[in-house]
């Protein structure tokens, strides 16, 4: 099973997002610094996005209380990538971004756990193990656009690789994910 599972791939993301949080929080402020958010803006947008397309309309129906759950989930969510536009657009030069990181971080985190405790362990239980490996198609796919590793030289030339806005980042993982899960964008 390992990473064909939609369910590990997710809490794999959780892990690299406390990564690159990490990471963004000890660069150096300067190029470093804007290099590793863009990285980690990446992230968040092919995760999240691909958990609203994936497994948020799935739990939704298939475990008990799912609206609810879900719900609060994407409350979070929008929270979340209101302070990331925000933090986007003043860059990572403003004078409060580490303020705000710090913010998103614990927002970020918090969102995290609470899918893996009410969303995601029951999901596990309520679906099978092909169900699971279908929904890994999007994910797998939204996340080849978001390279957490730094690869001077080669980036243009990834393919696909997320460019611009939070939004516009998002927009374009939601067509990705779409077509991986055999779906009209
Ligand atoms: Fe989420
Ligand atoms: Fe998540």
């Amino acid at each position: 099973m390992g990473e064909t599972d939609v369910i590990d791939l997710l809490l794999a993301q959780h892990g690299m997002i406390r990564n690159l949080f990490d990471e963004v929080e000890q660069a150096p402020a300067g190029e470093a610094r804007a290099e590793a958010f863009t990285r980690l803006v990446r992230l968040l947008a092919v995760h999240e996005t691909a958990e609203e397309e994936i497994v948020h309309p799935y739990a939704r129906h298939a475990i008990d209380g799912g609206d609810g759950v879900v719900d609060d989930r994407l409350a979070e969510e929008r929270e979340a990538k209101e302070l990331l536009s925000r933090m986007d657009e003043a860059g990572p030069d403003a004078p409060d971004f580490m303020q705000n990181l710090l913010m998103l971080r614990a927002a970020v985190e918090a969102h995290a756990r609470s899918e893996e405790r009410y969303e995601f362990t029951k999901l596990r239980g309520q679906t099978s193990d092909a169900e699971r490996r279908t929904m890994a198609a999007g994910v797998k796919a939204a996340e080849a656009m978001a390279p957490t590793h730094p690869h001077p030289g080669t980036e243009s030339a990834t393919k696909n690789v997320l460019m611009g806005t939070p939004i516009a980042m998002m927009d374009r993982a939601r067509d990705v994910i779409r077509q991986a899960m055999g779906k009209k964008p």
